[in-house]
């Protein structure tokens, strides 16, 4: 190693203007509030000692602009490729992890949370218990699944009356129905309200493995580092119920592929699932047993989340 190299490693030393940074992180005004300050401050700091560790040039600078732009430019209300981008690069699910990690002194804990990612929609129908959320105007591609479980207090493993369990997943072209004008609007969406006992149930289709849109600037980051679009096959759920700390989620196929190698970081243990083989119900293939375990506000209070 050399002496150069040991002065950048440090991150104090090296050749640069040594007041550089300071001097960038006083001019925040006095009117910042102390969180933008913070902020502000650290991401500069972050940035500046970037640049200088691997003498960044001025070309490579430009071609982050220009992702940046080019990610602004392709995003609207149906592509949001700023959070595509942040997907790839872990950023989602380690901030989805510092905001919802709930420091349980329970032995069992709140169901874990995973991403939202960029599909949501808000005002899915709200379906009748049972219903299943395939559209009768598509054509009956993929397996049947029936899925069903209980929302339950994780503290209490009382029932809870009035959770609502919000799903979305893809049609088994790997598209949800915003991205592909042939399958009807809203198609594998639903909310569902569970009454006094807790339980929810619904058909749905098997998930399959899917790409993450690589046609924009997160494919070509993809493609820089060598790296495939693919997440395992997944269902997304929202919950929220009167008195609970909402929980976004997804559960993923245990026998999927990509299992092990999510291009966006999401999969957690206690999030994979089995998919049965499901005999005597006609309409559907498999069986998908889940239990949802919700934190009260109060209990998510005690812990700080
Ligand atoms: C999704 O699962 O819907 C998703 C998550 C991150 C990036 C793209 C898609
Ligand atoms: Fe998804």
């Amino acid at each position: 190693m050399t002496s150069k190299d040991t002065a950048v490693e440090d991150g104090k030393q090296h050749r640069y203007d040594p007041n550089f940074t300071q001097a960038v992180i006083n001019a925040t005004g006095p009117k910042a509030t102390p969180r933008v300050r913070q902020l502000a401050a650290s991401l500069i700091q972050h940035l500046h000692d970037f640049a200088r560790e691997n003498e960044l040039a001025v070309d490579e600078w430009m071609q982050g602009v220009e992702l940046m732009n080019a990610a602004g430019q392709m995003s609207n209300d149906k592509r949001n490729e700023g959070q595509l981008l942040c997907d790839i690069l872990g950023l989602e699910s380690l901030v989805d992890e510092i905001t919802y990690r709930l420091a349980s002194d329970a032995t069992d804990e709140p169901t874990a949370t995973a991403i939202l990612g960029p599909f949501y929609r808000h005002n899915a129908p709200q379906r009748d218990m049972g219903a299943c959320i395939v559209s009768d105007e598509i054509n009956k591609q993929g397996d049947r699944t029936w899925m069903h479980g209980i929302v339950t207090d994780f503290r209490t493993g009382e029932p809870i009356e009035g959770a609502v369990v919000d799903v979305w997943h893809t049609a088994p072209n790997g598209l949800y129905e915003q991205q592909d004008p042939d399958q009807p609007e809203m198609n594998l969406r639903g909310r569902f309200t569970t009454g006094k006992d807790g339980t929810y149930n619904f058909y749905c289709l098997r998930p399959v493995p899917y790409p993450i849109p690589y046609d924009g600037p997160a494919g070509k980051v993809l493609k820089a580092l060598d790296r495939h679009p693919m997440r395992p096959a997944h269902i997304h759920f929202l919950l929220t119920a009167p008195g609970y700390k909402p929980i976004v989620t997804q559960i993923f196929d245990r026998k999927s592929k990509y299992i092990e190698n999510d291009a966006v970081f999401a999969v957690k243990d206690s999030l994979i699932v089995d998919f049965t083989p499901f005999k005597g119900d006609p309409n559907a293939e498999f069986e998908l047993p889940y239990d949802f375990k919700m934190a009260s506000f109060e209990d998510a209070k005690k812990h700080g989340v």
